[in-house]
């Protein structure tokens, strides 16, 4: 039987793919952030500025308080947006773009990634970690996945072109992306 904690067992090396995946990419933006874990450990440990965004405003409550008790609230900013409408931010913003877990629960996936384009700067890197379709997380969450063949079309499609695509387990995706 597979369950959550499982998934949370991959976070260190996820964490670490992703920062490599960025490199020196400076600031980054969190799409669908969560809690906040990744964007304070992007601070934490590279130093990164990063502006972390999710529709769901409780929990970026807790996204600041840990950013604050990580000593890194200089660093990252939390606000509640839609990623379907960056409006408040400008084109090219962010040097970097991190979205995990996120694609799938997004109603308009396809008008997210055009906003998630207009917001990254030249040559910067998309990266994105999500469950596939037909994997064990389905069993386990029962939600709306893609095939990582429908990743890709969409991504081509909002006009971004692939640097790399793997898996961090077999049914979740590691990919990351730049704008054309
Ligand atoms: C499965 S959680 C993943 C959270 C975090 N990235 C992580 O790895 O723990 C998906 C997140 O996407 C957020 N979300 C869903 N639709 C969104 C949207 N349209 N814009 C921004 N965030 C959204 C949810 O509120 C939720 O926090």
């Amino acid at each position: 039987m597979v369950e959550q904690v499982d998934y949370d067992q991959l976070e260190p090396e996820t964490y670490q793919r992703i920062a490599e995946a960025i490199g020196e990419a400076n600031p980054v933006l969190d799409i669908g952030c969560g809690e906040g874990k990744l964007a304070n450990f992007l601070a934490t440990t590279l130093g990164k500025e990063v502006r972390g965004i999710d529709i769901s405003d409780f929990k970026l409550v807790k996204a600041r308080e840990e950013a604050r008790a990580q000593g890194v609230s200089h660093l990252v900013q939390f606000m509640e947006g839609d990623a379907t409408h960056l409006n408040t931010i400008a084109d090219q913003s962010f040097g970097a773009i991190v979205n995990v877990y996120t694609l799938h629960e997004l109603e308009h996936p396809f008008k997210a990634l055009e906003e998630l384009r207009r917001v990254l700067g030249a040559g910067g890197k998309l990266v994105m970690v999500d469950f596939i379709k037909g994997g064990k997380a389905e069993k386990i969450w029962g939600e709306r996945y893609y095939t990582p063949q429908e990743i890709e079309s969409m991504l081509q499609e909002a006009g971004f072109s692939e640097v790399a695509m793997g898996f961090v387990r077999d049914d979740v995706i590691f990919g990351s992306w730049v704008k054309i």
